[in-house]
């Protein structure tokens, strides 16, 4: 069945830092229209609805905001019930709580039951694509990429790598690893909307051997996406720094085993010199911005300003990094990162977060064909966001003069309850 959906409509050509104005596409009365296949088959003005859709459905949202649904480039599903674990630094943060949660992943029954939970939380904040950390284990890669499957959502995962450095319980071996790695490319990666990521930890807890074979991997399966972790905490690059002597610097250590690229996501990369944020924007590598666990195990303030702007310019996204990070909510990660913009001493305008949670995202995972902005062909994964879905929301409401200014609301006062409706391929979830 065809549905016209009347809303105020959101969505981005373009980063609107870079592109100017003309980069977002706002529409006081906006109309999409969502076809039985789950994919839009239009979107504009409603008073411009061309004739063909006047029999059609129509669900209209008055003055809430219909957009995209979010991407979150970064997140770690067998961390999704240990946030707030009050590590003072990331590596003590890992070694305290982190591995220890991590083991239970081990058995494919807590994996699956997680995995159901995981999801209901991700589409709870109307994110409805993500890159995701599993654990070590090959199991709970296989549980997650199978209830990712139900639901219809567009999702990158793969089973983390970690062959030193960890506990027993969560370790692997560089050919394990990598042969596990390689079955469940062949199960799971290009069926339906799932995608392989190859997940290497970080340096500090893979060997050489196991970064050659996962850049390996990568080379023979051009399709699959990397992700790992970049210079998070200053502890961590001094480890990096004795692990790998030879190394100009960590982020050397990723590309001399090729793993940097156009498909390649690197966590935080908060604390990088002018040579490797060169090499980074040369790769066309992505840098994740992880805001509020950045924030939360004081690990630094990721400078924006310096990758999307400037000499040369890295490709940016947003990621709440459950659990280092402190909330779901991709609203409360625009707002944090608008407030960390502002410490690092550039800034960051609401709407530009919006993009960096929508099509940034998508631009990050490779399926800006597909996901990412309100155009004809997109699949329709759709969140609806309630600007005033609570009494605070609906007082600072009043104030808000101008799109910017609502969507500043928005990011720094909402969360999970301004999520209204939420769709994956045209269906309300
Ligand atoms: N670096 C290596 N592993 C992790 C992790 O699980 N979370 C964060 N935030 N950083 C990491
Ligand atoms: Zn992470």
């Amino acid at each position: 069945m065809t549905t016209v959906h009347l809303a105020r409509t959101l969505s981005f050509r373009d980063d609107p830092e870079t592109a100017g104005e003309t980069a977002v596409v706002y529409r006081e009365k906006g109309a999409v229209v969502v076809g039985d296949d789950g994919r839009i088959r239009w979107a504009g003005e409603a008073a411009d609805l061309p004739p063909a859709f006047a029999a059609a459905e129509r669900l209209d949202y008055g003055t809430s905001l219909l957009m995209p649904g979010f991407v979150d480039a970064h997140l770690h599903f067998p961390q999704w019930r240990m946030q707030a674990a009050p590590g003072r630094d990331l590596l003590e943060w890992l070694e305290r709580f982190t591995f220890r949660e991590e083991a239970r992943y081990a058995d494919a029954a807590h994996a699956a039951a997680a995995a159901e939970i995981f999801f209901d939380r991700l589409l709870a904040n109307g994110t409805t694509a993500a890159a995701v950390y599993s654990s070590s284990h090959a199991v709970a890669a296989e549980a997650l990429f199978a209830a990712a499957e139900r639901r219809g959502m567009a999702i990158a995962t793969g089973k983390t790598l970690m062959d030193r450095g960890c506990p027993d319980s969560v370790r692997d071996d560089p050919h394990r690893g990598i042969a596990e790695s390689a079955a469940l490319i062949e199960r799971w990666h290009g069926r339906g909307r799932l995608v392989y990521a190859v997940t290497p930890r970080f340096a500090v807890t893979s060997t050489e051997t196991q970064l050659r074979m996962a850049g390996e991997l990568l080379a023979a399966h051009p399709g699959c996406l990397m992700q790992t972790h970049l210079s998070e905490s200053r502890r961590e690059i001094e480890t990096v720094r004795a692990l790998f002597p030879w190394a100009k610097s960590y982020t050397d250590v990723y590309d001399r085993f090729g793993l940097l690229g156009p498909r390649s996501l690197f966590g935080h990369a908060i604390h990088l010199d002018l040579a490797e944020r060169r090499r980074l924007a040369e790769s066309g590598s992505v840098a994740v911005h992880c805001p509020t666990s950045n924030t939360f195990l004081g690990s630094g303030l990721f400078d924006l300003a310096r990758f999307a702007g400037g000499e040369h310019p890295i490709r940016v996204a947003l990621a709440t990094d459950v659990g280092g990070g402190t909330s779901w909510s991709m609203l409360a990660t625009m707002g944090r990162a608008i407030e960390v913009a502002r410490l690092a001493g550039g800034g960051l305008t609401a709407t530009r977060a919006f993009y960096l949670a929508t099509l940034a995202g998508a631009r990050a995972l490779a399926r800006d064909g597909e996901i990412g902005a309100l155009e004809p062909g997109r699949v329709a994964d759709l969140v609806l966001v309630d600007p005033r879905a609570t009494a605070v929301l609906a007082a600072r409401d009043d104030l808000s003069e101008t799109l910017e200014d609502r969507l500043f609301a928005l990011a720094i006062l909402g969360d999970e309850r301004a999520i209204a409706k939420t769709w994956i391929a045209g269906r309300a979830v």
